[in-house]
């Protein structure tokens, strides 16, 4: 072992990472399920994490040099690994069951508004909620409203889907000059406001969107315009003097309803090809909605999980002539060509050819 390399195992898988990082990025090198939800900690973002929960793990030994077992379950996010310590996530059934009750508490006061919610299909919380979740709430008090707040012309908030992660807060803090919003009041006050109803107004504040974890902050340039299932994500760019002008836009046909910033496994911003963060600048995101504006590179990589998946093709499969290979190489004697007679599909127009997936207009 390296001098500055310490040895983890989290859910039975040993891995070595420098000293200093997180439980919860040295699970994240072993990847999928054994690398905990993560609703407030960004890797992007300084100082986020700590906030939701929902990142806790059991440490079962502490180290190579102190064995005992940490007394309670700790936030993955906030805590260091150190040599020889032993995690469980998934393999632990008190994370499960601690994992269920954090859900149950964000959703106390989350409404269930997923079938009008622009997030629908993207939301952190509704993924967690289905892993992770109780099918039903044993609250029996009122939810929470608020005033409406106005953030501006470009963003909408809706303080009651909010869950305070505080990562739109560091992204306005950390990547703008000015930040003029924040979390007002404690405890079960608390609430993300502008401070006398400020516009957020500076060139990266679009980004906000981005980090929402739900669907509090969404974008008004796209809300209840499409599900964004029925859309397919392209990656493009542009030439932009004011960010790395590498996004994904969310297009239906040749109409471009939605730019986002290109995110990674872990639904975090990309790092760009330029080199630093993928923050998208407000032009690129709320101005440039016209095809011609973006140099179109191809389909985005969708997670096979996501619902946007259904129908996403990121390369033609062509289907493969399947009778030799079940016939041991003999041909078949007849063959009665369905195309021409099941009236199904249009007679000039063969399925199996086209170089996209079929439509109601390729069918009679
Ligand atoms: S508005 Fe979204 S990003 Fe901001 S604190 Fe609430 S949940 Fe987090
Ligand atoms: S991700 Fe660790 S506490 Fe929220």
């Amino acid at each position: 072992m390296s001098e500055n390399l310490v040895k983890v195992t989290i859910d039975n898988i040993t891995v070595e990472v420098p000293m200093g990082t997180t439980i919860l990025q040295a699970a994240r090198k072993v990847g999928g399920e054994v690398a905990p939800p993560a609703m407030c900690y960004y890797s992007k973002l300084e100082g986020s994490g700590g906030k939701c929960r929902t990142c806790l793990v059991e440490v079962s030994k502490g180290s190579e040099k102190d064995p005992r077992p940490m007394p309670k379950l700790v936030a993955s996010c906030r805590t260091t690994v150190m040599d020889g310590m032993e995690v469980k996530n998934i393999t632990s059934e008190k994370v499960l069951d601690a994992r269920k009750g954090v859900v149950e508490f964000l959703l106390i006061n989350h409404p269930l508004d997923c079938p009008i919610c622009d997030q629908a299909g993207e939301c952190h919380l509704q993924d967690l909620s289905y892993e992770h979740g109780a099918e039903g709430t044993r609250y029996e008090f009122q939810r929470r409203t608020f005033k409406k707040h106005d953030l501006g012309e470009y963003i909408q908030l809706h303080m009651t889907r909010c869950i305070l992660c505080y990562r739109c807060v560091y992204t306005a803090d950390q990547l703008t000059k000015t930040r003029e919003h924040g979390v007002l009041d404690r405890g079960d006050h608390a609430e993300i406001a502008t401070f006398i109803e400020k516009n957020l107004k500076n060139d990266f504040i679009g980004n906000v969107i981005d980090v929402c974890p739900v669907g509090a902050l969404t974008d008004k340039t796209f809300r209840f315009k499409n599900r964004v299932w029925f859309t397919k994500p392209v990656n493009a760019h542009r030439d932009c003097d004011t960010c790395c002008g590498e996004v994904q836009l969310w297009m239906r046909g040749d109409e471009v309803f939605r730019v986002t910033a290109r995110k990674d496994e872990w639904g975090e911003v990309k790092d760009s090809s330029k080199g630093g963060t993928g923050w998208i600048c407000n032009t690129c995101r709320f101005d440039k909605k016209q095809a011609s504006d973006w140099v179109v590179e191809g389909p985005a990589e969708v997670n096979r999980h996501s619902v946007i998946s259904q129908g996403h093709y990121e390369k033609l499969v062509v289907p493969q002539e399947t009778f030799e290979a079940v016939m041991d190489g003999r041909s078949p004697k007849l063959l009665m060509d369905i195309h021409s007679v099941s009236e199904v599909n249009k007679p000039e127009k063969s399925l199996s050819l086209l170089d996209r997936p079929a439509h109601s207009t390729d069918f009679e």
